[in-house]
């Protein structure tokens, strides 16, 4: 168990290892899902911007409209883990979820075909785009594969249901391992554990038991534990209070809806989920059917997780470039889609960012 951690510590510290056995000729593959609604014109924007810097990467197209597989049930199409196995790093866009359809949410089903453990949602506050708190930058650290997520839900008798919040050691242990190797390749200081430990005594408090356990072990970077109620409190008066937050799946899910909220909202908020030997970077925004075509989206939030994904692989001195080239353009505020108070179309704001990239060092 000591050894498999140590190795897993060892692979984290290292995250673009695997990515670099595939490159071919210095360039690595990237599997591309676009997504639904918008996610085609923010795919293609982000494309774009990439080439515009040069970024030595190649996409490879997937689509994961589920398949019908042989006992009826819907499932992910093949193509997606032949390309994922190659790949090991995939970018995707929002995935609509028919409700009601039968069949799991896309965003879960591949959270869990590649044990992607660790959601990892950075909030910054955005020069020029002003909402009702300046300064916030913290990183919400979510368990991305068991908790509430975990799908056991059943009829006791008529008229009452329940629904089991798995939490395991072993999840729980490589989630705050993350957190802790997180922080320490990100220069940040302070790690809270976010819980409920005093009503859910068993199941977080397991989790809470793993992330003192791990605490323990990595002296360098302070820990803190607090209340999940305490830190909505807290967060809505003083977010600048707050650095990296780790906690189970539901509470990750909410908490971090409401730090992007501080920020500007899902629109300009990046997303990783991270696995052993792979990773997917995502927007968690919504398809917006409404505007799908129209040439008015803002990609800010793929190209945000798309440069935080060119940081896993490597390609840290790219991920600068374009993040840097992003801030500017929506800081001198002249080319701004609707979402952020302007009236550009997503393909001059992406111009834009393409025309500045190529002048940034
Ligand atoms: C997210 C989303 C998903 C979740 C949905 C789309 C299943 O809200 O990525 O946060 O609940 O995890
Ligand atoms: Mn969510």
């Amino acid at each position: 168990m000591a050894f498999r951690r140590a190795l897993k510590r060892l692979l984290q510290e290292f995250p673009n290892q695997n990515s670099r056995s595939y490159a071919t000729e210095g360039r690595q593959l990237v599997t591309m899902i676009p997504g639904d609604g918008i996610g085609p014109e923010i795919s293609q924007a982000v494309k774009d911007i990439f080439s515009a810097a040069g970024a030595p990467v190649d996409w490879e197209d997937v689509d994961v409209t589920p398949v019908k597989g042989p006992d009826g049930n819907f499932r992910l199409p093949p193509k997606i883990f032949e390309s994922m196995d190659r790949t090991k790093v995939g970018l995707k866009g929002p995935l609509a979820t028919p409700i009601g359809k039968g069949h799991q949410s896309l965003n879960l089903a591949l959270r869990k075909a590649f044990s992607l453990y660790a959601n990892v949602r950075p909030c910054k506050s955005i020069e020029g785009y002003k909402t009702a708190y300046s300064d916030v930058d913290l990183v919400t650290i979510r368990e991305n594969t068991e908790g509430e997520y975990s799908g056991i839900e059943h009829v006791i008798v008529d008229g009452v249901v329940q629904s089991i919040k798995k939490i395991t050691e072993e999840a729980s242990m490589r989630v705050a391992e993350y957190a802790f190797s997180y922080a320490r390749d990100n220069n940040r200081d302070t790690v809270t554990a976010v819980h409920k430990a005093n009503i859910m005594k068993m199941t977080d408090g397991l989790f809470l038991k793993c992330c003192r356990h791990v605490a323990e072990q990595n002296k360098d970077i302070k820990f803190k534990e607090m209340y999940l109620d305490t830190v909505c409190l807290n967060m809505v008066q003083d977010p600048t209070q707050f650095d990296v937050l780790v906690m189970p799946n539901l509470y990750g899910d909410i908490l971090s809806d409401l730090c992007a909220g501080l920020i500007g909202g899902l629109g300009v908020t990046p997303s990783g989920n991270i696995g052993q030997d792979g990773a997917i970077f995502e927007s968690v925004h919504g398809t917006a059917p409404d505007i799908a075509g129209e040439d008015k989206a803002n990609p800010t939030a793929l190209l945000l997780s798309a440069v935080m994904m060119l940081r896993y692989m490597g390609l840290g001195q790219y991920a600068r470039r374009i993040e840097t080239s992003c801030f500017d353009v929506i800081r001198e505020g002249r080319f701004l889609t609707g979402d952020l108070g302007g009236s550009s179309k997503c393909s001059e704001f992406t111009g834009e960012i393409c025309r500045k990239v190529q002048e940034i060092e």
